[in-house]
């Protein structure tokens, strides 16, 4: 099991998943209830989903004005945390809290800080901007699977699997075919791993939504920010456009293809998904062939994923893996979270 890497932000939800509606969510094993203020301002504030009573999910609760309102005994808290009624007595217990998390709402995503709360810088979150930004239209979606979330992320970080996963959806065999070259920065926990192939079938995913009927050139540049957000910047053109010598790239088709992978509980992963656009941006038919593309290819990924996690829980320990050129991201992302992990751990719980 990949250890969880604690003192960190990670996606817990879209901001359009977050209203009047208590939502519930497990984030690195910490149940979080979350909620939207009704004040103009509208902010999202997450408690720990377990009443300080009998441990009730606040989630299943109900909001009284700004106030969670625990929907077994009634025992309310405000939105920093703190009980302010019990039911049958004036006077309310010093200790009847919840903890509050930090939280950030940007670029569509609600991150929340996994950790010790003073530690939790919001700069730190990384940035999505075309997930709100003008000039991109997305799809979006979130799929909770039963693996590790370290085998989400090897998967993502090797697209060359999408030659034989996703073949006639997205893979074709250039996919396979084309070496990769790998940068890492281990200071800042960003692997950057690039596939440019210069002459390609083109897979119905952009085929269909880009109109493209022959050969095309195809970039895929990822940037994942270990441990939670990975970007995959792909740009898709008929053979022969290039970019212009001044950097930009009118006549190629953009997708920046977004993954936010939250480890929920040991075995379980949120895995948050979308697919924006810089073309065709107004058009309902290439929003709807993306999203049911991209999640039948997401579905795809869950179904692998699932049954690899049910081979390796039933083989003994010791099964030996064998890396190839294509896993040099992969096996970068491991050693990152991994130091993640150790940072992250309360002393007593180092592991080295
Ligand atoms: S469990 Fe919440 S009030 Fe009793
Ligand atoms: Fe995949």
């Amino acid at each position: 099991m990949t250890a969880f890497p604690r003192n960190q932000w990670y996606v817990a939800a879209y901001g359009s998943e977050v209203g009047r509606e208590l939502l519930g969510r497990t984030v690195l094993g910490e149940p979080i209830a979350f909620y939207r203020t009704a004040d103009g301002a509208g902010e999202v504030v997450a408690l720990a989903d377990r009443c300080v009573h009998r441990r009730y999910p606040l989630s299943q609760g109900r909001l009284d004005g700004d106030t969670l309102v625990c929907g077994y005994h009634g025992f309310t808290y405000d939105r920093t945390g703190a009980c302010v009624f019990v039911p049958g007595q004036k006077r309310v217990p010093r200790t009847a809290r919840v903890a509050a998390y930090p939280v950030v709402e940007q670029d569509s995503l609600v991150w929340v800080w996994i950790g010790e709360p003073a530690l939790a810088d919001p700069r730190a979150v990384p940035r999505a901007p075309h997930l709100a930004g003008p000039g991109w239209t997305s799809v979006s979606g979130m799929e909770p699977v039963d693996c590790d979330f370290g085998l989400l992320v090897d998967n993502l970080l090797d697209l060359s699997h999408e030659t034989y996963l996703h073949g006639g959806y997205i893979g074709t065999p250039e996919v396979a075919e084309t070496p990769i070259t790998t940068e890492v920065d281990e200071g800042a926990g960003i692997v950057r791993v690039s596939r440019h192939m210069d002459d390609a079938a083109c897979p119905s995913f952009y085929a269909r939504s880009t109109g493209i009927e022959g050969r095309i050139t195809r970039w895929q540049d990822i940037e994942y920010h270990a441990p939670c957000l990975y970007l995959l910047h792909s740009r898709v053109a008929p053979v022969g456009v290039l970019p212009n010598p001044d950097g930009t790239d009118p006549d190629a088709f953009h997708i920046e293809i977004t993954y936010a992978i939250t480890p929920s509980a040991p075995g379980r992963v949120y895995d948050f998904w979308a697919v924006s656009r810089d073309f065709a941006r107004d058009d309902p038919e290439v929003t709807t062939v993306l999203r049911d593309l991209n999640h039948t290819v997401v579905m795809q990924d869950v179904d692998a994923l699932t049954i690899l996690q049910r081979a390796l829980d039933a083989e003994p320990a010791g099964g030996q893996e064998l890396s190839i050129n294509i896993d040099t991201g992969g096996l970068a992302a491991r050693r990152i979270l991994a130091r993640l992990a150790e940072e992250g751990a309360a002393p007593g719980e180092r592991v080295s």
